[in-house]
């Protein structure tokens, strides 16, 4: 397969052009003939006017490679390589939602042929590409698995607004479902990744080995967030606590923090529902999800906690929220904690406005019923809070919170801690 896609007498698609979809199609259109297939109309025309949906790749990565752009079925009818990776969120049960992922294998197993290869990208539990992915592939094909096409699973590493670990410079894991297949498909990755490939033992290997990556950081983040809620009663400000015990060799230095988005705080339900369907409750980790799932909540009671000890109004009062996205530098709003700080503020009678230059008004319009409005005003608010530490708002002085703040007065709540020594005279709170 690796020698004929090199010849350019084998093809590859890439199924599901979002934010690890676009960056693979493209850099494997430098090697190989690709087709970029989404079912999303509006994504395929704008990535033919060369425009990134996620805004993360500028119009000159889409030049000189050898690609096209597609939502048509029919247009898949001559591939050989597929790579799949489409969405896997959770239902409102926060069950896996494997919906887009088997629906896309529908899609693939219609056009796969003898000899075909098919490659998951998206974060599933151990199991499910040979589980659930291959039989459908197989039912829709009437071909057999092994015997007649090879399936192998990469999970992707790609952080979404980090421009130093990219797709080509961090190992990939990749995996296939025989020796041969795992071969081949290590070759294809290698092609494009500069840091090398990790062979994995097997494609569950590689399947478990994505979805701790992402549980260690949920459950590393929870305990920081324990800490923050433990130091908050103390007195004590976590970040310095974290600053101090970092300068031991073997402390693990993570912030406490709201984990959104759909990876760290999707990942770790696909690893909890494949446990108990072999009867194991795994207890730290569901502890974890449900710290961090509670951490909007908390800094929206500890704010209106500090409005009334200040003597600042509560219901009525005037709260300048900064960023919506789910991590800062982004436009991505998808399972955005700080949704929960305003709707619990809201739960006051607090007045919110919400300022955010990388989110789309749209969507968070769509997604979350709110108005963004990036006007900020003088002499207004009760409350400043900085729940996303964007570039945009990184250079704001303790003088430019007092301009903002009606009469210069008011809190200031920092949820990651970005202006601690900054801060001298006003009421400051952070996790
Ligand atoms: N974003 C990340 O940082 C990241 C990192 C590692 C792993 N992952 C995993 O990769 C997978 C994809 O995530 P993403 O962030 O790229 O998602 P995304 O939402 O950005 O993009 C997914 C794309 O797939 C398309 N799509 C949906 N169903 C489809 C179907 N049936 N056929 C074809 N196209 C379809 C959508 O229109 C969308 O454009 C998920 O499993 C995710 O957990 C994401």
């Amino acid at each position: 397969m690796y020698t004929e896609l090199k010849r350019g007498s084998a093809k590859m698609a890439v199924i599901g052009l979002g934010y690890v979809g676009l960056p693979l199609a493209l850099e494997f259109a430098k090697k190989f003939k690709v087709i970029g297939f989404d079912i999303n109309p509006g994504v395929i025309e704008k990535l033919n006017n060369k425009i990134d949906p996620a805004g993360e790749i500028e119009p000159e990565k889409f030049e000189g490679i050898d690609i096209e752009f597609t939502s048509n079925p029919d247009d898949l009818k001559d591939i050989n390589f597929y790579i799949v990776a489409v969405p896997t969120p959770i239902d409102e049960h926060r069950q896996p939602d494997l919906g887009p992922l088997l629906s896309a294998c529908s899609l693939v197993g219609k056009y796969l042929k003898k000899g075909d290869y098919v490659v998951f990208e998206s974060t599933v539990y151990p199991g499910c590409t040979e589980e659930d992915c291959v039989p459908v592939m197989e039912r829709e094909s009437g071909l057999k698995y092994i015997q007649d096409f090879k399936v192998g699973y990469s999970p992707e590493r790609i952080n979404p607004g980090d421009k130093v670990h990219t797709l080509t410079n961090v190992v990939k894991i990749t995996s296939g479902c025989d020796s041969e297949s795992s071969e081949e498909i290590a070759r294809v990755y290698e092609e494009i990744v500069e840091a090398g490939i990790y062979r994995a033992a097997s494609i569950r290997v590689a399947e478990a080995a994505k979805i701790i990556e992402n549980t260690q950081r949920d459950v590393n983040i929870a305990i920081m967030n324990e800490f923050s809620r433990m130091f908050n009663y103390l007195g004590i400000n976590t970040y310095d606590v974290i600053d101090a015990a970092a300068t031991k060799w073997n402390f693990l230095k993570f912030s406490p923090g709201l984990v959104g988005g759909h990876c760290i705080g999707v990942d770790p339900y696909y690893l909890i529902f494949k446990a108990r369907q072999y009867g194991y409750e795994p207890h730290l980790l569901t502890a974890a999800r449900a710290l961090n799932d509670d951490m909007g909540f908390y800094v929206a009671n500890n704010i209106i906690k500090l409005l009334a000890k200040n003597n600042l109004p509560v219901a009525g009062a005037n709260v300048l929220v900064l960023g919506i996205t789910f991590k800062e530098n982004v436009s991505d709003i998808r399972n955005s904690k700080v949704a929960d700080i305003i709707s619990e503020l809201k739960e006051y009678n607090v007045n919110v406005q919400v300022v955010d230059p990388k989110a789309d008004p749209q969507e968070v319009e769509k997604e979350y019923g709110i108005t963004l409005d990036n006007q900020i005003r003088q002499d207004y608010y009760d409350a400043i809070v900085v729940a996303v530490n964007h570039n945009e708002f990184r250079e704001f002085t303790e003088l430019d919170f007092k301009n903002m703040l009606k009469s210069g007065k008011g809190l200031l709540i920092d949820v990651k801690g970005i202006y601690r020594n900054k801060v001298k005279s006003l009421p400051y709170w952070s996790l």
